[in-house]
Parts: C-alpha cells; structure tokens; sequence
C-alpha cells in the first residue's frame, strides 16, 4: 500500500481539510511548473490523506489558469494513487439542484488552450489511454457506499460538462450541453480526470451542486453569493463521506 491512501483535491470552497492532524506540507516544484499551492499530508480518520487545494488556499487560480498537470504530478510523486476531486457545480437536471452531491460518471470536454496530457512536452512520447470510462468504477463505489453509510444521500451517475469559465455559461450553452446529454456542469473536470488516467491513477469526482445552471432554475440571474452558501453545506458533508471511506 502506498504511504499516502487517498488524495483529495479541493475546489471551490473547499481550501482546507478539516480535521486532518499531525499535518506536513510539501511545496512540489515539478517538470510542469508549480502547483497549485503546497500539498498537505496528514492523519485523518486514521489512514493518511493528502490534500490540495486545486485554486490555492487563497481561491486565487482560476479555473483555465490551474496547473492541472503540475496537481496531478505532484500527487502522484508524493506516492498517492487514488484521488478524489472535489468540484463546485450547477445542476442541469431538475433532480440536480443546490445541495445535492452527484458522484459522475461520464464527461464531456468542452475547454480550450488547457494542457490536456502529458505529452504535450517536447520529445515525450505519445501515450493513448483509453477513456470510455473516465472515472474509475471501484473507486466510485467506494465514494457511493461510503456516502450512504455516512447517512449522506447522493445520486449515482450523471455526465459532467466541463466549461472554459471563469464566468458561467449562457442560456443558450446550458441548453446545447443539456441536448449533448449533459447533467451537471463544471470549470474544472478536465482536464484533471484525463490527466489522472495518464498517470494510471484511480481518480473519482464528487460534484457538490452550488445553483442550477442557466435557465435551468427560476431564478432570472444566478446569485454568486447563494451559490457560495449553497456550496458551504454541500462541502460539510465531505469530510464525514471520506472517513467512511478511510475506515472501510
Ligand atoms: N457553471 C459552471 N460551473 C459552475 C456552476 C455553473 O453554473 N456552478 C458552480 N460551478
């Protein structure tokens, strides 16, 4: 077993790990560049957890700005081998609305002018990974049976649509995602799941649902303040979903 037995990536309100203890930091300088801050290796329920906050602990890196590559690096040479990321999202479907938690698990990458892979260095070899599943089922499991042993309801499947940001969509683009078969959206799933499937890392994604995307609640414009809040309650119920994880 690795020394490290789960990696977390925090996003949007996420920039701490509650109760992680006995906590180390490692600033990780990598062949891509800095990461998105220190990653931070402490004891939580038990086990060793390594966390990352993906915008840094001052939410100053925005979504198309991350360093997707250097993240993932640095988790994986500090030895971790299964990561969850943690993703603020707007809910398209109407059983995908503020607060609920949405394990996915399919994606659609509609970003642009990111570093997608690890081959995009000069003399790297090209490597193809096969991604019909991006996320990795066992893993997901784990996070769904851990969540309903933690007494914290999710919904099971749903495909993520991944968007450029920083602002949020139009009308008009929830609408093509939602023809496309889109169920959530987000800034930041790739290219983070890609990546971690480069690396050959067991990877799951949590999407904490902040407000319903575009068009998609009655809401006439979105609040970015309700969507912090909503995001706030959401974000409470992930520790106690990764310590059930950790014991089993
Ligand atoms: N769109 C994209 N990303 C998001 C949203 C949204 O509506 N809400 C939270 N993250």
């Amino acid at each position: 077993m690795s020394a490290i037995d789960l990696a977390v990536i925090g996003g949007s309100g996420l920039y701490q790990f509650p109760g992680l203890q006995n906590s180390e930091r490692h600033r990780m300088d990598t062949p891509y560049g800095p990461a998105s801050g220190d990653v931070v290796l402490g004891d939580f329920a038990g086990r060793r957890l390594a966390f990352l906050a993906r915008h840094g602990e001052s939410h100053s890196v925005p979504p198309h700005r991350v360093n997707y590559r250097a993240n993932l690096w640095a988790l994986h040479a500090l030895g971790a081998r299964r990561v969850v990321g943690v993703n603020a999202v707007g809910g398209i479907r109407a059983d995908m609305g503020p607060r609920r938690i949405v394990v996915p698990d399919q994606i659609i990458d509609y970003t642009h002018g990111r570093y997608t892979s690890f081959c995009d260095v000069e003399g790297a070899e090209v490597k193809h990974i096969d991604f019909s599943e991006p996320y990795t089922a066992s893993l997901r499991r784990e996070l769904l049976a851990a969540a309903a042993r933690a007494g914290v309801a999710t919904i099971d499947g749903g495909c993520y649509g991944a968007t450029q940001g920083p602002r949020l969509e139009t009308r008009a683009e929830i609408a093509r995602l939602k023809r496309d078969g889109c169920d959530l959206v987000g800034m930041t799933g790739m290219p983070e799941a890609g990546l971690a499937r480069e690396l050959e890392l067991e990877y799951a994604c949590l999407a904490l649902v902040a407000n319903f995307a575009a068009g998609c609640g009655d809401e006439e414009e979105i609040s970015i303040e309700e969507i912090f809040a909503h995001l706030a309650a959401a974000t409470a119920e992930v520790p106690a979903i990764l310590a059930e994880m950790l014991k089993s």
